[in-house]
């Protein structure tokens, strides 16, 4: 894991201080608009019909909410939410057991579920499709299949990237989104909202400060706007004027961009030591060191659709935004177009 302060991924001190400030309904939640329509309608339309919502997909980068989205459909379905993750589930049995343990139209939430293992993942087929668990007792000749039926349940999957997922499984869930970087006006707004949670008096030049920095994020607007609140208090007033959001920022070196040393790295080698790319995931990842799958999942897409990189069949190309970042000058190109 990293400690990054704009890391997408969760640090466990986020998970209790999220909790207060997650939004509980469709109402609170802000952004991601066309998800939350499509969301609303989907949950009228099963209210309306008595029956549990169809299994739903949603992927994106960390820190987006897909969590978060999942108790708000539990919420808005009024039922409970059973949380787990793909990695934690050891055996077949583990599964089993929380899917029979579920009551009807309850939620059953599996976080990472790219990361279950193949015979796991197997016991999700015939449960999603057919709302049975499919039982085999005995061994050998004497084998036998006993089908156990499960309480029509909705299976909420989160994951990084849905391209991880099998086709089997990827298309066995009826609503999929996909959460995209939030605009800077959304988490401005988010970061309004939580300041007046946690009582934070923060001025409106201090909050877009935040939002800008945050790369499209949630959950890092809200780590920031923690960390921004201790350097007030200790080093200021109290309040967050954007003077002092700007001081706490630097002291946390997150730069104008929100990037920090690791992008910061990450770009700089593209540029010094692979002439700027096209360079292998593989071969940028040894050369960070870090690994693949980090750069892929967190480092990587918001540089992507900050502009700062590209990714072509072979391989990752710093983009003259980014030589111009550093003050620099794209190769092969009139220094004046930039
Ligand atoms: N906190 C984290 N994500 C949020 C969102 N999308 N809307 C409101 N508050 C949030």
């Amino acid at each position: 894991m990293n400690s990054r302060v704009v890391a997408g991924s969760r640090v466990d001190d986020d998970a209790q201080y999220e909790a207060g400030l997650r939004p509980r309904s469709l109402d609170e939640y802000i952004g991601q608009d066309r998800i939350r329509d499509n969301l609303e309608v989907s949950i009228a339309a099963a209210r309306g019909r008595g029956e549990a919502l169809d299994h739903v997909l949603l992927y994106g980068p960390p820190g987006l909410g897909k969590t978060t989205l999942a108790y708000v459909i539990g919420n808005e379905m009024g039922v409970a939410v059973r949380a787990t993750a793909g990695p934690v589930i050891e055996k077949p049995g583990d599964l089993a057991a929380m899917l029979t343990n579920l009551q009807p139209h309850e939620i059953l939430f599996i976080d990472e579920i790219h990361r279950m293992a193949p015979n796991i993942e197997e016991i999700l087929y015939p449960a999603m499709e057919d709302y049975e668990l499919d039982i085999v007792i005995g061994q050998g000749p004497s084998a036998r299949s006993v089908k156990v039926p499960l309480p029509r349940f909705t299976l909420v999957g989160a994951t990084t990237r849905a391209g991880l997922l099998t086709g089997p499984l990827r298309a066995r869930f009826g609503i999929v989104h996909r959460l995209d970087f939030y605009e800077e006006r959304d988490i401005h707004e988010i970061v309004r909202r939580s300041a007046r949670i946690l009582g934070v008096p923060i001025d409106e030049d201090a909050g877009r400060e935040l939002a800008r920095r945050s790369r499209g994020t949630p959950r890092i607007a809200n780590r920031l706007l923690r960390r921004v609140r201790d350097f007030a208090q200790v080093r200021a007033d109290g309040t967050v004027t954007a003077e002092v959001a700007r001081a706490a920022l630097e002291l946390l070196e997150v730069d104008d961009q929100g990037f920090d040393e690791v992008d910061r790295k990450l770009l700089r080698t593209i540029i010094d030591k692979f002439g700027g790319g096209p360079v292998g995931v593989n071969s940028l990842a040894a050369a960070i060191s870090e690994e693949r799958d980090a750069i892929e999942d967190i480092y990587e897409p918001f540089l992507i659709q900050a502009g700062f990189l590209d990714r072509t069949p072979r391989g990752r190309v710093a983009t003259a935004r980014a030589y111009q970042y550093f003050g620099l000058t794209a190769p092969g190109k009139d220094s004046r177009l930039w």
